[in-house]
C-alpha cells in the first residue's frame, strides 16, 4: 500500500513581520518543533476541515485525486500562536503528497508550493512563513516579486526563547485589518513600515556579528512599532515586559500578533530565561 510522510517545522520571525507584506525585508528562523503528516489510501476520507488544504496541496504537487486519501497529523508545534503552524502543515502536506507519489522536490519547489497552499489559510501570505518552515535555519526574506530567501548564518547560536501568551490569533484577519488601516492612512503607515525595514537591515548585521545586545534592542523597538500598528495585545505586552524583567536583552511578539507568541533574547543562558518565564506563569521553551 502506498504511504507518504512529510514534515514541516515551525518558525519564528526575528524581525519584520507585517512590514514584509508591505515590501520590506524580514528575518525568520526555523524551530525544531514540527508537524508531521502521513498520507495513505484508505477510508475514512480526510477530515472536512483539512480538505481545502489537502486539495490545494494535491493541485500544486500534481494531479492527485484526494478522494479516499486518509491523512493523520502528529507533532508538537502549537497551533495558531504565530509559530507558523499553517505553513508547517502546508509544507508537510506538500512533502507527504510528493513522497506518496514517489516524487522528489527540491527545497525551493517545496517553499513555492507550500505558499500556494497557505493561501487557503490566509489570503495573501508574503511567503516568509513557507520559506522559513521549509528551508529552516536563519533566513533573510523579501516578498518580491520575485520572492527572495537567503540563508543568514548567525555568528553563533542565537539564545532565543519562545513564550506563549495563552491566546490564539488569526493571521489572515490581522494582516487584512492592518492592510485596510494602512491603505486608509498610507502617509502614516508607510514611514512605520520603512522604519521596520531599516531595523531589519540593522538586525542583519547584528546577527552576522553576534551583537546580541543590539539585536535585543532592535527586537524591542520592533515590538514598539508593531504596537503602534495595533497588532499587539495587552497580554502580549505583559509577556514582553516580563521577559525584560527576567533579564532578556529584548523581546517582541512574533508572527501576526493579536494573540500568540513572544520571542525573547537571553543575556546568557536561554534555559535560565525560559525557566524564569515559566516561574512567572508563562509556557516557555528554548527555540
Ligand atoms: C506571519 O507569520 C507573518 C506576517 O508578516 C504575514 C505574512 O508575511 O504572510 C504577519
Amino acid at each position: 500500500m502506498s504511504v507518504g510522510s512529510g514534515t514541516g517545522h515551525g518558525k519564528v520571525i526575528l524581525l519584520g513581520e507585517h512590514a514584509v507584506v508591505h515590501g520590506q525585508p524580514a528575518i525568520a528562523a526555523g524551530v525544531s518543533r514540527c508537524v508531521r503528516v502521513t498520507i495513505r489510501r484508505a477510508s475514512p476520507a480526510p477530515a472536512a476541515e483539512l480538505r481545502p488544504a489537502l486539495a490545494a496541496a494535491a493541485a500544486v504537487v500534481g494531479d492527485i485525486d484526494i478522494d479516499g486519501l486518509a491523512v493523520s497529523i502528529e507533532g508538537d508545534l502549537p497551533v495558531a500562536v504565530g509559530l507558523g503552524s499553517s505553513a508547517a502543515l502546508s509544507v508537510a502536506l506538500v512533502r507527504g503528497l510528493a513522497a506518496f507519489q514517489r516524487r522528489a522536490l527540491h527545497q525551493g519547489e517545496v517553499a513555492r508550493m507550500a505558499n500556494e497552499v497557505e493561501r487557503v489559510f490566509h489570503g495573501t501570505p508574503s511567503g516568509v512563513d513557507a520559506a522559513a518552515t521549509s528551508l529552516g535555519g536563519v533566513l533573510w526574506f523579501e516578498a518580491g516579486p520575485p520572492p527572495h530567501a537567503e540563508p543568514l548564518p548567525p555568528a553563533g547560536p542565537i539564545p532565543m526563547v519562545v513564550a506563549l501568551s495563552g491566546t490564539r490569533h488569526h493571521t489572515g484577519h490581522s494582516v487584512g485589518e492592518l492592510r485596510r488601516r494602512a491603505e486608509a492612512l498610507p502617509q502614516v503607515y508607510a514611514p512605520i513600515f520603512h522604519a521596520i525595514g531599516e531595523l531589519v537591515r540593522a538586525g542583519r548585521t547584528a546577527i552576522e556579528d553576534g551583537a546580541w545586545p543590539l539585536l535585543g534592542e532592535l527586537m524591542s523597538m520592533n515590538h514598539g512599532l508593531l504596537r503602534c500598528c495595533n497588532v499587539s495585545t495587552p497580554v502580549l505586552d505583559r509577556v514582553v515586559e516580563d521577559a525584560k524583567r527576567s533579564g532578556a536583552l529584548g523581546a517582541k511578539l512574533t508572527g501576526a500578533g493579536g494573540g500568540g507568541a513572544v520571542i525573547a533574547l537571553a543575556d546568557g543562558s536561554p534555559d535560565d530565561l525560559a525557566a524564569r518565564l515559566v516561574g512567572r506563569g508563562w509556557e516557555a521553551f528554548v527555540a
